[in-house]
């Protein structure tokens, strides 16, 4: 089955399961995953770490722009990292979770990761998610995924994805800062999180992994004949 050289889009809503659908569909078809909202928890990390977000979530966006022109947020071999430091652990915390979403909300950090992403969209043969890849990082992208399911799952699934990593969350706090995060990500001014017109939806709740994959072949199948 010969794969067409496309950029496969997927945003949607938190914990979703945009990661794991697009990592499984990098290693099936041999593409190469990136994880954008890595980056948007990486820059808010760099602030959180230098003053300029506080705990009420007030951000020093001046100070934070003049900084972004000499941080090194970028992919490596153990995931995202800051210079040579890894950060991938840290990034992934609630109380990073709890001041992403301000922090993707200033137009400047998004022009910051934005100019990142597309640099990769120049080879092709990507698959890339977040909440604006179809709308607007990838407004060109040849197929595009919008991804949905229950707040109630979502949550259960991010708990359980924390807890094996060694975090003690309560469900509670997940899904508070699903639902606050989803609020902030839809109706931010640049970018807000929305499904592309010619996005497909996949509502996943009661869907297995296995599932997803043979929705996605058959619509590979029937959009570019592979
Ligand atoms: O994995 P999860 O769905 O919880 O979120 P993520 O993909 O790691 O993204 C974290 C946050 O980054 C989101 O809640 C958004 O605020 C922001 N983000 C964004 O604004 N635009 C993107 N393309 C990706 C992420």
């Amino acid at each position: 089955m010969q794969i067409p050289d496309i950029i496969i889009a997927i945003d949607g809503y938190s914990s979703t399961g945009k990661s794991s659908f697009a990592k499984i569909i990098a290693n099936e078809f041999s593409f190469l995953y990136l994880d954008s909202g890595a980056l948007y928890r990486g820059v808010t990390l760099f602030a959180v770490e230098n003053g300029f977000i506080n705990d009420q979530c007030d951000i020093d966006v001046s100070g934070l722009e003049k900084a972004l022109e000499n941080l090194d947020l970028h992919f490596g071999n153990g995931g995202t990292y800051i210079g040579d430091r890894c950060i991938e652990k840290e990034i992934r915390s609630l109380s990073i979770a709890d001041k992403v979403s301000p922090i993707a909300a200033v137009p400047q950090v998004r022009a910051f990761v934005d100019k990142k992403l597309r640099e990769f969209g120049k080879q092709k043969r990507i698959v890339m998610d977040g909440r604006d890849i179809g709308t607007t990082v990838f407004p060109d992208a040849e197929l595009k995924l919008f991804m949905t399911a229950t707040p109630e799952i979502r949550a259960q699934r991010r708990a359980a994805e924390m807890r094996a990593k060694g975090e003690d969350v309560r469900i509670e706090d997940v899904m508070k800062n699903l639902q606050e995060r989803d609020y902030i990500d839809s109706h931010r001014e640049t970018s807000p999180l929305t499904k592309a017109d010619d996005a497909i939806v996949l509502d996943n709740s009661d869907m297995t992994m296995e599932e997803q994959m043979i929705w996605l072949k058959e619509i590979m199948a029937g959009r570019f004949g592979c």
